[in-house]
């Protein structure tokens, strides 16, 4: 069912990933860990690079790659740099695809280009104070005037929300048809009336902004519904199926840093006279660190292989989702422990995986969620 052997293409884009993360990401990810600051040259940069447009079709300004070399793109960053990891993922999972997956031919060629090239970055304005797991408890009010729609509403926890030029934004159209009465738009965030309220102080991922944004009369005109009135529930479910093989490809890259970590430290301390890599105890984590890595590297292929290859993938991109994010939380808690005191200190790199892993547990549907999302395909024989 999927390719294990990576194309010329592929390992070529992830070899670019790699060397720029190395290069540019390293001390950009201590830093914006420290000062919050978002990390505008470094994503420019990749712009430039077509990173922000893997999966884009060249006939819109992408690299005209697939969804295995965005995957490995989000994994090489994410590994210097988590909060560059979801920057990328969130704009192009969630920002981009909604336009290029169900998007008009004269949608994708207004939008994509500058979405391509990182001029206008995405972001996806779903979530709000009272519907989190719950996605169709939308209090968002979109209403027809003329050609166009009027939209109220406030959203939260939108990542890229205070960087974004584009915004795929999910309002009720009518209320009465619960999900089915849910539809999507395409916003350009110079509309006058999107406002950005508010900026989250988090645990984690500094650099990677979380805003609020609220709507406030906000004309919105009719080209830029996205599918039809009724249809933007699907919309979300769709576009959040491939953005959950992002943030795997995020919780990857955590957890491979997390090893890496601990391979260098537990070679070079010393206890009781020798290296602690020379103590079983190490030893077992290590071991299962490097197999849970692996085994969700396959798990986010196996979904990424099938999203190129046009054939369903909820389940396989929620099973990623969720053994990526335990494995990176996992493996950053067991590289705090063998960093042991150091490990807790800001000194050493593994304290600040440990507060970017957890949160790959909880956004883009928390573990609770993938795993009602993977119950209900395998009950449904899927
Ligand atoms: N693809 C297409 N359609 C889908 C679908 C999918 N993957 N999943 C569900 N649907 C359809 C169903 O077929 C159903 O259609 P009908 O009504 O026509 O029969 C409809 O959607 C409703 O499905 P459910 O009854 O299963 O919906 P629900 O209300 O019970 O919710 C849920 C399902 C899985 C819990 C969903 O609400 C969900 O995924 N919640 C989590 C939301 C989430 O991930 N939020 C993250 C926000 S983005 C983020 O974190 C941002 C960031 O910036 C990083």
């Amino acid at each position: 069912m999927m390719e294990l052997e990576l194309t010329e293409a592929q390992r070529a884009t992830r070899d670019t990933a790699r060397r720029f993360a190395r290069e540019r990401l390293e001390r950009v990810g201590v830093e914006i860990d420290r000062t919050h600051q978002f990390p505008t040259a470094a994503v420019a940069e990749l712009g430039a690079l077509g990173m922000l447009g893997v999966f884009i079709p060249e006939e819109y300004g992408g690299a005209g790659l697939d969804n295995v070399s965005y995957m490995l793109v989000v994994e090489e960053l994410s590994v210097e740099c988590a909060s560059t990891g979801v920057i990328v993922s969130a704009h192009s999972s969630l920002g981009s695809w909604p336009i290029l997956g169900t998007g008009t031919e004269e949608q994708k060629q207004r939008f994509l280009p500058r979405m391509a090239t990182g001029e206008w970055l995405g972001c996806f304005a779903l979530t709000e104070p009272q519907a989190g797991s719950d996605a169709a408890g939308q209090k968002t009010r979109a209403v027809r005037d003329g050609d166009s729609y009027i939209i109220n509403g406030t959203k939260n926890f939108i990542t890229n929300g205070s960087e974004a030029g584009i915004a795929i934004v999910f309002a009720m159209t009518d209320a009465d048809k619960g999900n089915h009465g849910i539809s999507a738009f395409i916003v350009e965030t110079s509309t006058p009336g999107f406002a950005v309220t508010r900026i989250e102080e988090k645990m984690g991922i500094n650099g990677s902004h979380s805003a609020q944004l609220a709507f406030s009369d906000m004309r919105v005109p009719r080209e830029n519904l996205l599918t039809n009135e009724g249809e933007g529930f699907k919309v979300a479910m769709k576009t959040l199926d491939g953005g959950r093989i992002g943030i795997a490809a995020q919780a990857i890259g955590i957890a491979r840093a997390s090893l890496e970590a601990s391979l260098k430290y537990s070679q070079e301390r010393q206890a009781f006279g020798r290296p602690i890599a020379s103590n079983q105890a190490i030893q077992w984590k290590l071991a299962d660190m490097a197999v849970e890595i692996d085994a969700a590297r396959l798990l986010a292929l196996q979904a990424a292989s099938l999203k190129d290859a046009g054939k369903p993938y909820t389940k396989q991109s929620a099973m990623a989702k969720l053994f990526a994010a335990e494995t990176a939380m996992k493996a950053a808690t067991e590289a705090v422990q063998i960093h042991g005191g150091y490990g807790y200190t800001k000194e050493f790199k593994v304290e600040r995986y440990f507060r970017d892993a957890k949160i790959t547990e909880i956004y883009e549907g928390t573990s609770e969620i993938q795993r009602l999302v993977i119950s209900s395909q395998v009950l449904m024989n899927r």
